[in-house]
Formats: C-alpha cells, structure tokens, sequence
C-alpha cells in the first residue's frame, strides 16, 4: 500500500511538471533517450566522465553542464538556433573541418557522423 501511495505520488508530480511545462519535459525525454548516448560515446571522455574535470569548462554530463556550455564559446545550448549553439557549432566543425582549432573532437577521434549531428540540431531546434 505504501508502495502504491508513493507510485501515486511520482506519477502525479510528473504529470504537473509536463503540463507545466511541456517543452522542458520533451526536452529532458529526447536528451535521455537520443543525446546522452552520443555525448557518452564521443565526448564524456573528456568532458566531465568519472568526476574529472572536464576540458574547457564543459561538462557533457548533465543537460544543465551542457546548456551552460564551456569557457570561451558561449552557451553550449541556445534553443531554437543550432548554429548558436557551441555543442552544435563545434562538433559540426569535428565532422567538417577537423583541422579547425575548436573542432570538437579534436582530431584523430572520431567525429560525430552526419546523422548524429542531424539528431542533435533537431532536437535544439525542436518547436
Ligand atoms: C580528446 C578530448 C576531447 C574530446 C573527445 C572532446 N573534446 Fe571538447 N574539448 C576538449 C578540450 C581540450 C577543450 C578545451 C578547448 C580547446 O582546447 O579546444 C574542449 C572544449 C569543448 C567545448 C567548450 C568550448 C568553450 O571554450 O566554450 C565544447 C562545447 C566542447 N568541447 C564540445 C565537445 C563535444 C560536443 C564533443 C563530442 C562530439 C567533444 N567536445 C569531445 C577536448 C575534447
């Protein structure tokens, strides 16, 4: 029974948070479900995995780390506009222009493929 009461509980402090809000409900699923895995694969190795301290002030491990981007580049997420986005933008340099300075990965990693990128700016983009 207090198992059930507590199930209760949960589920109705999820439903009002989604109906309070939506977008960042929608967000947070599509970041748990499609980004995190490409983050994990390509990036956490750097950024933020085991407690380390993440290259260049960006921490991939957490939807708010990532959001508030890195050092120099500015928001690592402005939503609606994947281009201003320095998650986006750099890792759109790693997969185009590998030779660029910022290009994320650096080179020799392996960039993130045309898919990958297309699922992310998608998702920053999402109306
Ligand atoms: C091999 C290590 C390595 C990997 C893997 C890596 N990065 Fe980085 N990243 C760095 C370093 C080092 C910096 C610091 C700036 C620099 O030296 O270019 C950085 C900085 C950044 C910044 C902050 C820029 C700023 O100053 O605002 C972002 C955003 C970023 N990386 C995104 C990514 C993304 C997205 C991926 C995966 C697609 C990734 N990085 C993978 C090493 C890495």
């Amino acid at each position: 029974m207090l198992r059930l009461s507590l199930l209760s509980l949960i589920c109705a402090s999820t439903f009002s948070f989604a109906a309070d809000d939506p977008k960042t409900a929608a967000r947070l699923a599509t970041f748990t479900k499609d980004i995190k895995p490409i983050l994990d694969k390509t990036c956490i190795s750097c950024h933020g995995k085991d407690g380390k301290k993440p290259k260049g002030g960006f921490n991939a491990t957490t939807l708010d780390g990532i959001v508030k981007g890195g050092k120099e580049e500015g928001k690592g997420i402005t939503w609606g506009d994947a281009d201003k986005s320095s998650l986006y933008h750099l890792a759109f340099l790693g997969a185009t222009a590998p030779n660029e300075d910022k290009a994320m990965p650096p080179k020799k990693h392996d960039p993130l493929t045309t898919e990958q990128l297309a699922t992310i700016k998608t998702w920053i983009e999402a109306k």
